[in-house]
């Protein structure tokens, strides 16, 4: 037998121990192009006597499909335990983080689906800035300058000179875009408002200094109060369901006469009694009225030609509600395993 094809085999037989590094070695040094043992007999083949070359032929190129075979495992079998030792220490147990997505404030909801009713009904989306002056948020609306309905609101106000509209505030309220609105003069006018407002309240479980409100206007020729009852209905069943119930209680605003309050059915307790709704039945859900003649005039109007009606409510409130969320604050905190959860 030709010396080297023992040698081959001996070390053929030591590739199943080989680590990562030797083998890489062991494979140049047998099969490389240049060097490899097992090359060099087989270029060597046609040097021999032909009685040997045959047999000898036939046994190196075994040894080479052998070495070759015998290298992929070798591989196979380091790489897969190269696996197993990355995972060691991995505890597969722990829970995953799951995949961060986005999801819509509650309040953003609750503002998205109002506005989308109103949409449907022909009004448009209006804005006005943050920053209003005394005129546009207080005394167009006809809150008189000394009368104690100015206490309602604990107003932000900004210091610097005042202005031919009086001093500047944070708006209190999202009212004064109506008067933005109607001194355009542009009429019939159907507007839905969304925005920010501030009030110097305490940062509690009810009050926030920042919050938000919508707020609704139309006037027309021959609006009525039957029309601020049918709409305000329609919302109330499109925002809470169908068989929601709607009252409207008598109440107080400056810049509407006459104002009332619309309570809905309790969402909660569907009107039996709970503590969401402190045992009445009903939870108090907007503020409405009759444009008053004055605001209308205060914006160049003519109040015995044109009516209207608005209305205006906090998507905090509705939102806590409809979310059963029992502290404005947690909306406000930032957290986002709490913010997370509405969608
Ligand atoms: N501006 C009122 C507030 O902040 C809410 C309101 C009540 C708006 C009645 C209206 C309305 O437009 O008609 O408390």
């Amino acid at each position: 037998m030709h010396p080297a094809l023992a040698r081959l085999a001996e070390r053929l037989a030591r590739v199943p121990a080989l680590g990562a590094a030797e083998l890489e070695a062991e494979h140049v040094a047998v099969l490389g192009r240049k060097s490899g043992e097992l090359t060099a007999l087989l270029k060597s083949l046609a040097t021999l006597p032909l009685e040997d070359r045959k047999a000898v032929g036939a046994e190196a190129n075994r040894l080479r499909a052998d070495f070759e075979a015998a290298f992929e495992r070798r591989k196979a079998a380091l790489a897969a335990e190269a696996g197993r030792a990355a995972w060691r220490g991995v505890d597969l147990t722990m829970p995953g983080r799951g995949r961060w997505t986005g999801s819509r404030h509650p309040v953003t909801l609750v503002l998205d689906e109002v506005t989308a009713i109103f949409r449907g009904l022909g009004f448009v989306r209006a804005t006005g800035p943050e920053a209003e002056s005394e005129w546009l948020n207080f005394l167009a609306l006809n809150f008189p300058a000394d009368h104690p309905a100015m206490d309602m609101h604990d107003t932000l106000y900004l210091g610097g000179d005042a202005g031919p509209e009086g001093r500047m505030l944070l708006r209190t309220h999202t009212s004064p875009v109506q008067v933005r609105v109607l001194r355009e003069g542009a009429l019939p006018v159907r507007v839905i408002i969304p925005g920010t407002v501030y009030r110097k309240d305490p940062f509690d479980a009810s009050h926030a200094p920042v919050f938000t409100q919508v707020e609704g206007l139309a006037v027309d020729e021959g609006i009525s109060f039957v029309d601020l009852k049918a709409t305000l209905a329609h919302f109330a069943r499109a925002l809470f369901g169908g068989d929601t119930a709607v009252r409207f209680r008598p109440s107080y605003f400056p810049f509407t006469e006459p104002s009332a309050e619309m309570d809905v059915s309790c969402r909660i307790c569907g009107g039996n009694g709970c503590a969401a709704c402190k045992g009445s039945g009903w939870m108090e859900i907007l503020g409405c009225g009759m444009v008053h003649p004055t605001v209308l005039a205060n914006c160049g109007i003519d109040p015995e030609r044109y009516t209207g009606f608005a209305f205006g409510m906090g998507p905090e409130r509705i939102a806590m509600n409809r979310f059963g969320i029992p502290d404005i604050r947690q909306l406000y905190d930032g957290d986002m395993r709490f913010l997370g959860q509405f969608g």
